[in-house]
């Protein structure tokens, strides 16, 4: 393990790839996985050699995640979405679709929205994550959760946590929205039940409240 952690540390270390996480999930079915590791999502003391062989059994990596820094043991294949449902208990983040055309599991990574169900664990490195429970702050709703309850926008829920992600993104970041801004900032983020009136109405409302 000591001629481990001297190797890691003389060697250029990489960000696992789109690609090599597919090809990893891919692998794993046939019981052999070939990936690259990000240095900073892993565990040091489980950290292996960049270019090694690993998986396909769990390790462990740490990861911000609503301001504080949990680690988690996950294997190779393990998306954003997986790890914080199944591993941290942040259900909040729902899974609808899982293959990034519904806009269910949007989280923030850096304050950016993304569908968590796209993206590998290992990607995320010292990115901070925000989930829908990460949004009140000191037990006050968002104005955006706020207006969502007062419109009822939200009917069996499944997209609700997605599109109150992607409607605080937008007001939190445009002062002064218009429909159009609303409609744009929701166009990845289906709702079978139609909710989308009330979810524009709830917006545009939140917005006059956080100027
Ligand atoms: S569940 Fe991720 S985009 Fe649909
Ligand atoms: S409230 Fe049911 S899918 Fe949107």
């Amino acid at each position: 393990m000591e001629d481990k952690k001297q190797e890691s540390g003389s060697q250029p270390k990489k960000a696992i790839t789109r690609r090599s996480f597919l090809r990893g999930a891919g692998l794993s079915t046939a019981g052999s996985v070939l990936l690259t590791t990000n240095a900073f999502a892993i565990d040091y003391n489980e950290y292996p050699v960049a270019g090694e062989e690993f998986g396909p059994d769990a390790i462990t990596i740490k990861m911000k995640v609503n301001g504080i820094t949990k680690s988690l043991s996950v294997e190779p294949r393990t998306t954003l979405a997986s790890a914080l449902r199944d591993h941290l208990e942040l259900t909040g983040t729902k899974v609808v679709c899982d293959r990034g055309s519904c806009s269910a599991c949007t989280v923030y990574l850096d304050g950016e929205p993304v569908n968590s169900c796209m993206l590998s664990v290992f990607d995320v490195g010292e990115k901070e994550v925000t989930t829908i429970e990460g949004i009140a702050k000191d037990g006050e709703l968002h104005p955006v959760q706020q207006a969502f309850i007062e419109h009822d926008a939200s009917q069996c829920g499944y997209c609700t946590p997605g599109m109150v992600m992607s409607c605080v993104h937008l007001v939190d970041n445009n002062t002064n929205p218009n429909l159009e801004d609303v409609k744009k900032a929701t166009r990845g983020n289906l709702c079978r039940c139609g909710t989308h009136p009330h979810v524009f109405k709830a917006t545009l409302d939140a917005s006059k409240k956080t100027i």
